[in-house]
């Protein structure tokens, strides 16, 4: 055991130039490795409790890296609090962590910590959101970011038959946390699909609100996207007896639990609700597919995300080289970080018991 533990060692030396990799690197336990791990203290850093898909990446992260012989510390911040996340991610750094795998709140603002982690020679892996500013990340895992936005975009073009109907037709948009790097690909993707048809007059933005500061939502919170659509309610008279709404570009479930909450209230039901996307298929999202209050949402299985980033860790710890599949499109502001994309997948009335269900993701009473 000792043996393998001081491969490793010379491995992460090697691979990092650096005489040392974390604070207090233990030889592992004999018994604390399954399935060949290397073993060793892992730092997961998560942004919040308070939207399920978090919840579900931490302890998919947890189960898997304690499955493959890590030891965890598995950290939310609070409610998306940034100086909770830079402390929890100190005393990672503080504590012996030698890898450590962050979901950042605010992307730009870990500089400061994650210099603590390059100077320990502890790589570092974005997870799900980039982070920037940053010489310390070594790798990014995540879905394809830019495609998720694009795959609502088309489906409004798509549910709207935008191609042959006349129009023109009524559209608000409303993303994500303008310090959340994913919002530039999702409101980008989205909007490289819908723009053209902006600009030919089919589709009428009533609101005026078309840039991405106007139509971002603080922490991705359903409470903020309730209350700036109810603005944009009230302010252009949309109703089921006013004026027409045909489709709400939402970047997420949570924004758009808010939109859907803000239009139920102004008399809307499933019968004459207007075309909203959504992405992550968090429960009560699902539910409002079955039912007709949402129109769609982007599935991003996160057990294959946690998959990922595990074989990321533990080839970092074994001195291998991780799996990644693009090169090109991530440059957090010190270079172009090598990265994984996962695919997403479009998860409508149609298909959600087979995406959902049958996969396992969730039980039939999960969305009962
Ligand atoms: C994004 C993430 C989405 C969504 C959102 C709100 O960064 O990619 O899946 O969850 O944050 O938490």
């Amino acid at each position: 055991m000792k043996k393998k533990f001081f491969a490793s060692l010379m491995a992460m030396v090697m691979v990092f130039g650096l005489a040392a990799c974390g604070g207090s690197s233990e030889p592992a336990a004999e018994g604390d490795t399954a399935e060949g791990g290397a073993g060793g203290k892992i730092g997961v850093s998560m942004p919040t409790q308070s939207l399920q898909r978090w919840n579900q990446d931490g302890s998919n992260m947890k189960a898997e890296l304690e499955a493959a012989g890590y030891e965890v510390d598995l950290q939310y911040a609070g409610d998306n609090d940034i100086p909770t996340q830079v402390s929890q991610i100190e005393n990672m750094i503080a504590g012996g962590c030698e890898v450590l795998v962050v979901a950042a709140i605010d992307g730009s603002s870990l500089t400061t910590a994650l210099q603590g982690a390059a100077e320990k020679g502890i790589p570092v892996i974005a997870y799900d959101r980039l982070i920037m500013d940053s010489e310390a990340v070594s790798y990014y895992a995540t879905f394809d970011n830019y495609k998720v936005g694009q795959m609502q975009g088309q489906y409004i073009v798509d549910a709207l038959d935008l191609e042959n109907a006349e129009g023109p037709f009524n559209i608000e948009l409303v993303t994500g946390a303008p310090d959340d790097n994913n919002v530039n690909f999702f409101f980008g993707g989205a909007m490289d699909v819908l723009q053209p048809y902006i600009d030919s007059g089919k589709l009428v933005v009533p609101s005026g609100q078309t840039e991405k500061a106007q139509c971002a939502t603080a922490n991705w919170s359903t409470e903020e996207a309730q209350k700036r659509f109810e603005n944009i309610i009230s302010s252009v008279g949309y109703g089921p007896n006013g004026v027409k709404l045909d489709a709400v570009l939402c970047s997420n479930d949570s924004t758009s639990y808010g939109v859907q909450n803000a239009l139920q209230a102004a008399g809307y039901t499933a019968d004459n609700m207007p075309i909203i996307t959504g992405q992550d298929c968090d429960k009560p999202n699902v539910k409002n597919i079955v039912s007709g209050l949402q129109s769609m949402s982007v599935f991003k299985d996160t057990r294959t995300l946690a998959e990922k980033v595990v074989g990321m860790v533990d080839a970092i710890m074994k001195g291998t080289e991780p799996e990644i599949n693009d090169t090109e499109t991530y440059d957090n502001g010190t270079g172009v970080i090598p990265s994984y994309l996962c695919d997403p997948v479009v998860v409508t009335v149609d298909n959600y018991k087979e995406m959902l269900i049958d996969s396992g993701y969730y039980t039939e009473a999960d969305i009962a």
